[in-house]
Parts: C-alpha cells; sequence; structure tokens
C-alpha cells in the first residue's frame, strides 16, 4: 500500500518541499485545499468530507484527470462524488477544475485506493464505486499489480450498502472477465438481468449514457471495451 500525498501534508504544515520535489503542482496544491484531500487530512475530516453528507457517498477509484467526478457531479447534484488518485499531477489538475466550475458534491483525494478500503471506510458506507478502467498491467509477470484482485473486491463488498452499485469498465477482455468472475463470486449480482445486455449505467445516475476520458479515447481509435453494472444484494 502507497503512501501518498505527504509532501504536500508537508508543505501545508509550512515546511520547504524537497528541491527534487519542486514543481508547480504542488505548489498549485496549496490553493486547492477547499477540493483537494491528502490522505491524512481525510482520515482526520472523515466521515464529513462533503457539506451535505446525507447524499449518496460515491467513489471513483483512480479519477485520473477528473473529467468523470466533475461531469457526474455537476449532473448528479443530490450526490457526492470523491475521486481518488495517486498522482499529484492528476488530482491538482482534478481539483483546479472542481474549484474552477465551484462544485460542492465533487472533492479530489491523494491516495491508495487500497488504504481507503482497506483501511478507512466503514462498512456500509459507499452507495457506489466507479473503476474505470484501472490499469490492466497486461503483461503476464506484471499481473500481480493490478488493483481489481480477489481480497480488493470482498473488502469493497463490505464498504457498499445493500443496493449500492460497482460500476465498472475495462479495455482489457481478459482482466474484465477475471473481474467479472470475481465480482460474482462475492456475492454482487450483475444489474443486466432484466436486460440481456450488460447496463451501460447504474439506474440511479443521471444522465449519459456515461463516457469516460479513456472511454472517449477508446471510441476514438475503434479499441473495444467492456462495461457492467453490479450491485450488493
Ligand atoms: C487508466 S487511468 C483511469 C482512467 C479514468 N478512470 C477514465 O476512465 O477516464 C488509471 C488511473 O488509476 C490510478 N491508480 C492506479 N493505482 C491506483 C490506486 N492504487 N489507487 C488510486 N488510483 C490508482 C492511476 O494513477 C491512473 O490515473
Amino acid at each position: 500500500m502507497r503512501k501518498v500525498g505527504t509532501i504536500i501534508d508537508n508543505l501545508r504544515s509550512g515546511e520547504k518541499a524537497p528541491d527534487r520535489h519542486e514543481n508547480p503542482y504542488l505548489s498549485e496544491a496549496l490553493q486547492l485545499s477547499e477540493y483537494l484531500l491528502t490522505q491524512s487530512e481525510l482520515q482526520n475530516i472523515f466521515p464529513n468530507v462533503f457539506q451535505e453528507m446525507q447524499n449518496p457517498f460515491i467513489l471513483e477509484v483512480g479519477c485520473y484527470m477528473g473529467k468523470n467526478v466533475i461531469e457526474l457531479a455537476e449532473q448528479n447534484n443530490k450526490m457526492n462524488f470523491l475521486g481518488i488518485d495517486i498522482t499529484y499531477k492528476r488530482v491538482v489538475k482534478s481539483a483546479r477544475k472542481l474549484k474552477r466550475f465551484n462544485i460542492s458534491n465533487g472533492k479530489i483525494a491523494i491516495c491508495d485506493a487500497r488504504y481507503l478500503i482497506n483501511e478507512l471506510l466503514p462498512e456500509q458506507f459507499l452507495d457506489g464505486i466507479c473503476v474505470f478502467f484501472p490499469d490492466p498491467w497486461p503483461k503476464d509477470r506484471h499481473e500481480k499489480n493490478r488493483l481489481l484482485n480477489q481480497q480488493f473486491i470482498q473488502a469493497v463488498y463490505q464498504k457498499i450498502k445493500p443496493n449500492g452499485f460497482f460500476w465498472f469498465k475495462s479495455d482489457h477482455q481478459v482482466y474484465f472477465t477475471q473481474t467479472n468472475d470475481l465480482l460474482l463470486n462475492s456475492g454482487f449480482v450483475a444489474d443486466d438481468l432484466d436486460n440481456n445486455q450488460p447496463r451501460a449505467q447504474p439506474r440511479n445516475i443521471i444522465g449519459g449514457p456515461y463516457e469516460t476520458a479513456f472511454q472517449k479515447l477508446f471510441i476514438n481509435k475503434g479499441i473495444p471495451f467492456y462495461q457492467r453494472v453490479y450491485l450488493k444484494k
């Protein structure tokens, strides 16, 4: 599990960044504290992440440059969206846009998904989780690095409320199939049994059908991808 965001913690407490870490994203992070949390800040304020905590809480794992959190939060203003990622550049770019559009029901944290799921979230907390195009680690010897393994999915299952969703998309057919099997074996039920084809979006998400940043790239290049929505029953 990676401890991420410590340089922002240090800067926010008044320390100087080590020379090799001087970069514009770190100094910008100081101006974005309303929208960008570090792992330890998230831990300190948890569970009061949003102004309206009575609204559904949706987590996006691997939020990349923030497009999905921003657009989903704008279209679903009675839901809260927390996007997490592990690189300074991506979380700063994401939080910058949330600030620009003055979005109060979207936030970003620099946080490892394994830490959030295994250590921070209480049981039956999330109303939904989005995992869109997680890094596929396509080489055999790197497969062990994939986020979606049995342990992670079983832990996610515990952290989702009954009827909460797991919204999954991948361009990697083998990773998709293996994850599909793990989800179904962990107690999730595909939310398309009445539909005869995979549902592209959870029923309670307004707007769309929603296309993520990576999804648009794959569509433009003619690369196939796979998607399905699962529910905790
Ligand atoms: C392919 S990109 C996601 C694309 C984006 N979700 C979309 O659909 O447009 C995968 C992202 O997951 C992030 N990531 C990888 N491991 C992670 C982890 N353990 N916790 C949180 N984010 C992670 C990467 O930094 C990267 O930004």
